[in-house]
């Protein structure tokens, strides 16, 4: 392009033909000659050199997640069962697939409010409130897409460049990056078989800083399937008052719990106002694909949430939130039934890991079991490629959770009874051909 244009307004041609844009002696309306200008100057620029990257430094820090180079592995590989992706294998109930195509039938094709239907956040606040004993008004509620959205936006909304976030690892595989991309430090506070996989007060205090924010949190757990009781959760409480710090909690699995009622650490005295609770649709309506999920919280704080949703995405897809509501209106029914049967697996899996030698804590929530395999010499990354490749296996190495969860893995168990069967054998068979020692359970 050099060359064809004459120098522009404002472009100094050097000796040598290259050009450079120099300050203009008097404003000028933007009119396209220094666009063109410019045009020459990265033209001349790039005949010279080689061409830089354009992704952020951020961004080149950043790992892929652990999890994604095994799903590509997975799907490369025929005859898998895969204890490995953490989704429900049901498919939406039906009636609320309905609601969706009546949705669409009636025309609710719009965008609808940046923070969602408000019949949506209505029924979100009385859910909240029936479940687990939780006060919110429609104004504090905002509607994402999905939970992944609304993690990212409680991080981008609190965050200032520098901020430290205290998150409880093993965990999902979002948080740290999540917090990186908007500019904070994520701080791993590890979590350990021992104490049950809980979040424990002490671990939290040491790490604690003056540019500590916020504590981020989630029970039932993934991966590990803890759950956090009430006094677990009061001494967590207690740091964040002490200390002043937000509390994000993601909840997702809340329905999913098995033993006891699940408690929301915003419940408790003091935590609303010190709370942004996350929650949706994905694992406890089966409607991952939907990408409905919502966040309740102090009303400032939803607020910045909105600014950056609104610009960013604009509002979550329109039907899915008219499934969503009708999901939460009509569809209780399928969750009881759907945790009877995980309650099921999670039995099968668990002893069944047992029974063939891997060390496994009981999970108590969520759809994931843990073993270790910390006594078969392998990393988990090793065990994990090795299973799939010889036994067609699927399951996800515990390091891609977090430092702690090196010498794990991640087996979920919203795969049908009897291909949880076919594993447990499979797994067995390899244990056995690698003559791998096993761990007796006591
Ligand atoms: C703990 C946790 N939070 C959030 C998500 C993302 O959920 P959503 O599908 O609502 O974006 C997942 C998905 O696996 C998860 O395990």
């Amino acid at each position: 392009m050099h060359g064809r244009l004459p120098p522009a307004k404002g472009v100094k041609v050097g000796p040598s033909g290259s050009t450079r844009v120099v300050p203009r002696e008097d404003p000028v309306p933007w009119d396209g000659v220094y666009f063109f200008g410019f045009l020459e100057f990265a033209a001349d620029w790039g005949e010279r050199s080689v061409m830089r990257s354009f992704v952020s430094s951020v961004l080149r820090e950043l790992r892929p997640s652990g999890i994604r180079r095994f799903f590509d592995l997975i799907s490369q590989t025929e005859g898998v069962i895969s204890l490995g992706v953490g989704e429900p294998d049901y498919v939406t109930p039906p009636s609320i697939r309905q609601a969706c195509i009546s949705a669409l039938e009636a025309g609710r094709t719009k965008y609808t409010s940046n923070c969602g239907i408000s019949d949506l956040r209505r029924e979100i606040a009385s859910y909240l409130a029936s479940r687990f004993g939780l006060s919110y008004d429609e104004k504090e509620i905002i509607v994402t897409v999905g939970v992944s959205e609304a993690v990212d936006l409680a991080l981008r909304a609190i965050i200032d460049p520098g901020d430290e976030i205290l998150i409880g690892e093993p965990c999902y595989v979002s948080y740290a990056p999540c917090t990186a991309l908007a500019g904070g430090k994520p701080v791993f506070v590890p979590t350990r078989v021992e104490d049950q996989f809980r979040l424990r007060k002490k671990e939290i205090i040491s790490r604690i800083t003056e540019k500590t924010k916020a504590i981020l949190l989630s029970y039932p757990n993934n991966p590990t399937g803890a759950i956090m009781e009430k006094e677990d959760l009061e001494e967590i409480a207690q740091v964040a008052r002490n200390y002043d710090l937000l509390v994000i909690s993601d909840e997702i699995y809340a329905e999913l719990t098995y033993e006891g009622e699940h408690v929301s650490i915003a419940s408790l005295p003091g935590m609303k106002e010190r709370t942004v609770l996350l929650n949706g649709f994905s694992k406890s309506f089966a409607m991952t694909g939907w990408r409905v999920g919502y966040a309740a919280g102090p009303s400032e704080i939803i607020e910045a949430m909105l600014k950056i949703h609104q610009y960013t995405m604009l509002c979550a897809p329109s039907i899915s939130q008219w499934a969503a509501l009708y999901a939460l209106r009509e569809a209780s029914q399928f969750i009881e039934e759907m945790v009877a049967e995980y309650d099921r697996r999670r039995k099968l899996i668990v002893n069944g890991l047992r029974e063939i030698g891997l060390p496994c804590f009981e999970p108590k929530g969520a759809f994931y079991v843990f073993p270790s395999i910390k006594h078969t010499g392998m990393s988990s990354e090793e065990f994990c490629e090795s299973l799939l490749m010889e036994q067609k296996v699927a399951v996800v190495p515990g390091s891609a959770f977090g430092p702690s969860g090196e010498g794990y893995v991640r087996c979920c168990y919203a795969a049908s009874y009897s291909e949880i069967e076919e594993a447990l054998e499979r797994i067995d068979r390899f244990l056995r051909h690698h003559q791998l020692p096993r761990v007796a359970m006591v």
